[in-house]
């Protein structure tokens, strides 16, 4: 557990804008944040006078009080004594009650973060997430918000008072025993902050590189459990242990030398501590032989170094902690910072989808500047009618999907449906009125009920009933001994391939939008079951105008019209009939597939 809770210190300054930052945050919980300072004082206060008691009991208790009266004599200790123990309470009661008054603020803060941070991650686009790494990301949004924890706490709570009590102690002192005192305090404290910040700056090295190693293990080790299978075909155990404890034995040595370094710094320290605290004693030893000091001001000065050198210790840890902390916030700020490429306007319109015309008009796009996927590609499919796309892998046809999604948008050339560009409506009319069954279906780790279902949540459940029917699902739910309500496993691998994507039809289904796509979306089926969805999908499909990729051509036959992809070019363009009888690329295709068929009609089931 440890290992998760490094923090690493990449970079040297302190990021002092990001408390800039967090303000905004504890502005708004004034009042708790208010009254947490009114307790962090009176707890100071009560614990700035314990030091006072105590020399003034063990006066009394050596017999420095002039008076003969016995009633007074007892009673002058023993109030005091009491008096020791309520300042003794009172400050950790307050103490208490301030880490309970700005908890709510913290977590407060922490959750409103992290609900930003998951609303915004889901704002990102496309291209953002199928870059980033999961995990990493993860890391980075723990990591943040324990550091928001972290530096509310201690900053407000532990530098600033000790800092302030420094000062205070320093005061008394140099008031009641003189230069001496004070000035040993002082310069003891400067060399305690500067060994220690220091030390910390040359430890950086060591805590950076074990927690790469800390990561770059963790990576390994995920990164081997999630290819599970693949380990197996391969009989590779052997070569993933060795790789992970090669990884593992760079982690130890880091690991190693970051804790030489830690035996560095809190050597250090306590050697500057117990220094300056035999220094301090001695003087008040020396002053109390010679009756310039009482029995009483030797405790005291005792007690108060004590006092301060506690959270001093404390502050060579907060100090780390701080740096890594604000790095930390800062990269999930960063992320928060993040702008998505495909943005809505400012003045985007409801998509009216009466009429649901789709018109590609001189499409161009590319991933990446320099290899161009879709080259002006212009296309029209009228309202309610059925367009199929076919074309060899990689030339783009999902690609045009995930155009019209407005998961991206094109470098020229427009989109439009009805008449309006896609890129003058709200992405949430945009989308809602597009049913996509795509070509990798991921479910959610939830129960085949709930997949469906999340086609239209508030569909009731005889909708999701005749949506599994039309999906051809029915014989396959009622084989399985839990039903509907069946786990599909993480990203539904539990599924095959062909149930997941009737899964994926069904939820489709159940939204009912006025456009439908869908890509590849029979692949996984054998001939019989895509039969029947394919009636289900001519049905479902009046009235609504559809895209159909396709590999197998025999399921497009119906289709109003059909585009032959290659290259991101449209290379022919017509009717089945009609191409056909054109003898170029698709006469090609159709030919290569029924002869196929024809020699080996059980391989071009599963094709
Ligand atoms: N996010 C991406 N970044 C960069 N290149 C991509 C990205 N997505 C797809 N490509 C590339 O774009 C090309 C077209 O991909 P697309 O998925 O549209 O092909 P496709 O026609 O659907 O192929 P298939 O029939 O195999 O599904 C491919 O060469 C692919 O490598
Ligand atoms: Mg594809």
């Amino acid at each position: 557990m440890a290992r998760h809770h490094a923090t690493d210190i990449e970079n040297l300054d302190m990021k002092w804008h990001v408390v800039r930052l967090l303000l905004p945050y504890l502005l708004e919980f004034k009042k708790r944040t208010l009254a947490a300072f009114f307790c962090l004082g009176l707890a100071q206060l009560a614990s700035l006078i314990l030091p006072f008691i105590l020399k003034y009991i063990v006066d009394n208790l050596d017999g420095q009080l002039n008076t003969a009266n016995p009633v007074l004599l007892v009673s002058i200790p023993l109030g005091l004594i009491l008096a020791y123990g309520l300042a003794q309470f009172l400050n950790i009661i307050f103490n208490e009650i301030r880490d309970t008054l700005f908890g709510r603020v913290t977590e407060k803060t922490i959750r409103r973060l992290s609900l930003k941070t998951f609303q915004h991650l889901h704002g990102l686009d496309l291209e953002f997430h199928l870059n980033r790494q999961t995990g990493g990301l993860s890391r980075d949004i723990e990591r943040g918000t324990t550091g928001i924890n972290f530096l509310m706490r201690f900053m407000i709570f532990n530098i600033i008072p000790t800092m302030l009590r420094l000062l205070i102690v320093i005061g008394i002192f140099l008031v009641n025993y003189g230069i001496e005192f004070a000035a040993i305090i002082f310069f003891s404290i400067l060399f305690y902050v500067i060994y220690s910040v220091i030390a910390t700056e040359k430890r950086t090295r060591f805590v950076r590189e074990m927690n790469q190693a800390d990561s770059a293990t963790n990576t390994r080790a995920i990164d081997s459990l999630l290819n599970y299978e693949t380990v197996k075909y391969f009989t590779n155990e052997k070569y993933e242990s060795s790789h992970y404890d090669r990884e593992l034995a760079v982690w130890e040595k880091a690991k190693r030398n970051n804790r030489l370094s830690l035996f560095a710094l809190n050597g250090g320290q306590a050697l500057i501590v117990s220094l300056s605290m035999t220094v301090m004693l001695l003087l008040a030893a020396k002053g109390v032989a010679s009756n310039t000091m009482t029995l009483g001001d030797f405790v005291f000065v005792n007690a108060n170094m004590m006092q301060l050198f506690i959270p001093l210790n404390f502050l060579g840890f907060v100090y780390r902690e701080i740096k890594g902390s604000l790095a930390n916030i800062e990269r999930l700020f960063d992320l928060l910072n993040q702008k998505a490429t495909v943005m809505e306007q400012p003045d985007a319109q409801l998509l009216d989808v009466s009429k649901p015309e789709i018109t590609f008009s001189h499409v161009n796009f590319c991933y990446q500047p320099d290899r161009e996927i879709i080259r002006d590609i212009s296309f029209t499919i009228p309202p309610g009618e059925k367009l199929a796309v076919v074309g060899a892998s990689g030339s783009g046809k999902s690609t045009l999907v995930k155009l019209l999604f407005r998961f991206y948008d094109c470098q020229s050339g427009e989109i439009k449906i009805d008449g309006m560009d896609i890129r003058q409506v709200t992405l949430h009319s945009l989308r809602s009125a597009i049913g996509i069954v795509p070509q990798d279906t991921v479910l959610f780790n939830d129960s085949i009920y709930e997949n469906i279902l999340y086609g239209r949540p508030e569909a009731s459940e005889d909708e999701v009933k005749r949506a599994i029917s039309l999906a051809q699902l029915d014989k396959f739910i009622e084989q399985l001994p839990q039903g509907l309500q069946t786990v599909v496993g993480e990203r539904g691998l539990k599924l095959s391939g062909g149930e997941k994507q009737r899964v994926a039809i069904a939820r489709t289904m159940l939204k009912n939008p006025a456009i439908l796509v869908f890509d590849e979306a029979t692949s996984s089926l054998d001939s019989k079951t895509e039969g029947g969805i394919l009636k289900a999908m001519q049905e479902i499909s009046q009235g609504h105008t559809s895209l159909v990729i396709a590999h197998r051509l025999s399921t497009v036959v119906d289709a109003d019209r059909i585009l032959v992809m290659d290259a991101g070019r449209i290379v022919e363009t017509g009717t089945h009939e009609e191409l056909i009888s054109l003898g170029g690329v698709y006469h090609h295709m159709w030919n290569l597939q029924k002869r196929k068929e024809r020699e080996d009609p059980l391989k071009s089931e599963s094709m």
